[in-house]
């Protein structure tokens, strides 16, 4: 099974992936917990560019993180061949939603992506744009309010996403991730 957690800057995911990775274990489940952009080298070279050293255009951006993807999807693919059960934070519909919202065209980017295997699950963290540029501290660029509020609205673009409110205890929010993963098992 592969399930994706996304969301904006901000909305906890990496904080609910390790915890949905945990529970999962609990169950006996060989678990792949993972992560884009990936810490290869691909991936190195896209946090230099988001921590500002570095600069490109979106969408030089976006193919660097279709590349990273290219690579992240064969770790992937091996992870669940061996039987494990993939939890990815963020995955092409970051792509998707960032790198639309910076303009560059969402049928390209879909185009792009669409080597990407369907994940089982995708999980959206949703957080009102506001409050995720007040939560996130790490500087990087895709911090405005404005910027944020446009990733959301590409994000409610897809269909099929499990959207679950974050304005709530982390508690509480993870006990909704968990009934939504619970029900594909
Ligand atoms: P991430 O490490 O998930 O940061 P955070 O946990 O703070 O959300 O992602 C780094 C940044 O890269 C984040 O602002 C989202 C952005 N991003 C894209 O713009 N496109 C992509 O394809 C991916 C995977 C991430």
């Amino acid at each position: 099974m592969f399930i994706v957690l996304e969301g904006g800057d901000g909305s906890g995911k990496s904080t609910h992936s390790r915890m949905l990775a945990e529970w999962l274990k609990e169950q006996g489940r060989k678990v792949h917990l993972t992560a884009e952009p990936t810490p290869g080298r691909i991936g190195q070279f896209i946090r230099e560019i988001l921590s500002g050293e570095v600069e490109v255009s979106p969408r030089t951006l976006a193919l660097l993180f279709t590349a990273d993807r290219a690579e992240h999807v064969r770790e992937i693919e091996e992870a669940l061949s061996e039987g494990n059960t993939v939890v990815c934070d963020r995955y092409y519909h970051s792509t998707i939603a960032y790198q639309s919202a910076q303009g560059v065209s969402r049928e390209w980017l879909i185009e792009l992506n669409s080597f990407a295997p369907e994940p089982d699950l995708v999980v959206f963290l949703d957080v009102e744009a506001r409050r995720g540029a007040l939560r996130t501290s790490t500087g990087e660029v895709f911090e405005k309010k404005e910027f944020l509020e446009k990733i959301r609205e590409e994000y409610m673009k897809f269909k099929g996403l499990k959207v679950i409110d974050t304005s709530r205890p982390k508690e509480k929010v993870q006990e909704d991730i968990r009934k939504v993963v619970g029900e594909l098992l």
